[in-house]
């Protein structure tokens, strides 16, 4: 095998661009040579949510809006993120503050979208590779589009690919405005469209995909000619059409993706949106959601195939859930729940921090918090574990097979030993134990 260098005019042997495997290895080789990184725009103040708390840690199922658009460059494989931010800035580094694939830039006066994407310009003015430029307030974006983003982009060889969507309400979005040909001609923000333009159902949901040269030279021009006296990133799209590049936007954001969140009613909107997606996912995975509408299940939940979930039933944070369980109806589970297989909690059975085991049965009314409870565990009607004494948490224990009578109080710290057996009304403490000796108080 001869070296060959993708952007080498000169064929490494006779005849070899005639095959069609090798040009598809090249094209590749092309691709995987050219670095690319992201800016995720997240340093607006946010009126519209009218929020004293950074818009993009604002909650989807259970997860701040930006950990989404986070998710999404890392399945592309990008693998520096500039996350600008501005407003609250300390309060988002907080939150992401494991991650060591983000580089945190400061915008301090928010200025507009292209005046954040400049903020990034002494990391990568002389960056030649290229750039995604997304907003973190769209929680809604797939990897699979923005895989399409950059292979469109490969494809067309242009300096910018945009992804667009049509949507039937465009209000707040940018309008993509064609020349007669189809070709994109620039983007007017619906503040600033006229009547004509505001019509247009091809809108902006900000995924954009440039050559990083191309990008800053363009941002640096844009002007506030606008209402809002901002500098907006769509400007630069009309000033790199106009210097004869290839600028190219693809419809390729389906409208269920394309939301933005710029208000609480959005912000809901979005929480829909996602809570359908993440059910969808299970039951295809295998799992019974009897009743959608009236259920919520948070975007870190992990359920096994086969278990059941009833009407009512609220899941919220980490929580592992195995198989051949049923959970609900009125079930709430918390951050840390682990549910093994074949596990039973019926009505208003609410579990935090803890671990049940196979077989594990709570049908009602009980709050099981900061415990492991062991296999075949049949605790009974209105049974609690008494985990806070006012000032600090402890742990409950039970071991396999053991039987918590209806309206019992486990007084933790508590450990009680495989095959105890409590009766119904009994308040438990593991100094009653210590006293009894064989493992319960009513053994
Ligand atoms: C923007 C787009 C619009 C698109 C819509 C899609 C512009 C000018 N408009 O409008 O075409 O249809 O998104 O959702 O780009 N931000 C900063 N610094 C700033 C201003 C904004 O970091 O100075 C961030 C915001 O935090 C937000 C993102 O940029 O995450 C977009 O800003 P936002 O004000 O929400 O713009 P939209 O009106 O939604
Ligand atoms: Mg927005």
């Amino acid at each position: 095998m001869g070296f060959w260098c993708p952007y080498s005019r000169f064929e490494p042997w006779p005849g070899s661009f005639g095959n069609l495997e090798f040009l598809n290895l090249s094209l590749e080789l092309q691709s995987t040579m050219v670095e690319r990184v992201a800016i995720i725009l997240a340093a607006g103040v946010s009126n519209r949510m009218n929020t004293q708390m950074p818009k993009v840690l604002h909650e989807v199922c259970g997860r701040p809006m930006l950990a989404y658009v986070l998710d999404a460059c890392r399945e592309v494989g990008v693998e520096r993120i500039y996350v600008v931010a501005g407003f609250g800035i300390e309060q988002v580094r907080e939150r992401f503050d494991t991650a060591s694939d983000i580089i945190w830039v400061q915008q301090e006066e928010q200025k507009g979208t292209a005046h954040a994407v400049l903020c990034c310009k002494e990391d990568l003015e002389d960056f030649d590779g290229e750039t995604l430029v997304l907003c973190g307030d769209g929680p809604l974006i797939r990897a699979k589009t923005l895989k399409t983003l950059i292979e469109k982009y490969e494809a067309s060889q242009s300096v910018v690919t945009l992804a667009t969507a049509v949507l039937e309400d465009t209000a707040g979005y940018g309008r993509i405005i064609r020349d007669a040909y189809g070709n994109i001609a620039g983007i007017i923000e619906d503040a600033d469209c006229t009547s004509e333009q505001r019509v247009v159902k091809e809108v902006n949901p900000s995924y954009y995909l440039f050559n990083n040269k191309v990008l800053f030279e363009a941002a640096e021009k844009v002007k506030p000619d606008n209402v809002k006296k901002e500098y907006y990133l769509t400007d630069a799209i009309a000033l790199i059409i106009a210097t004869g590049k290839k600028v190219i936007a693809v419809t390729a954001v389906r409208p269920d993706e394309a939301k933005g969140v710029n208000s609480r009613v959005e912000l809901t909107e979005a929480n829909k949106i996602m809570q359908r997606r993440i059910q969808w996912e299970l039951m295809d995975n295998g799992v019974t959601i009897v009743d959608p509408d009236n259920t919520w299940i948070e975007k870190e939940t992990q359920i096994g195939q086969d278990t059941v979930i009833e009407p009512f039933t609220y899941i919220h944070g980490e929580v592992k859930i195995g198989r051949g369980c049923r959970v609900g109806p009125f079930a709430y589970l918390r951050d840390g729940t682990v549910l093994e297989d074949d596990v039973v909690l019926g009505v208003f059975t609410e579990i935090k921090n803890s671990t049940l085991g196979k077989g594990a049965r709570a049908r009602h009314h009980s709050y099981i918090g900061d415990a492991t409870v062991g296999k075949n565990v049949n605790i009974g009607a209105g049974s609690i574990t008494a985990n806070f004494d006012g000032e600090k948490v402890s742990r409950t224990t039970i071991g396999n097979d053991c039987y918590i009578g209806s309206g019992s109080v486990l007084i933790a710290p508590l450990e009680l030993k495989d095959g105890s057996h409590i009766s119904a009304g009994t308040v438990v403490s593991q100094e009653d134990i210590n006293k009894f000796g064989r493992g319960s108080k009513t053994q």
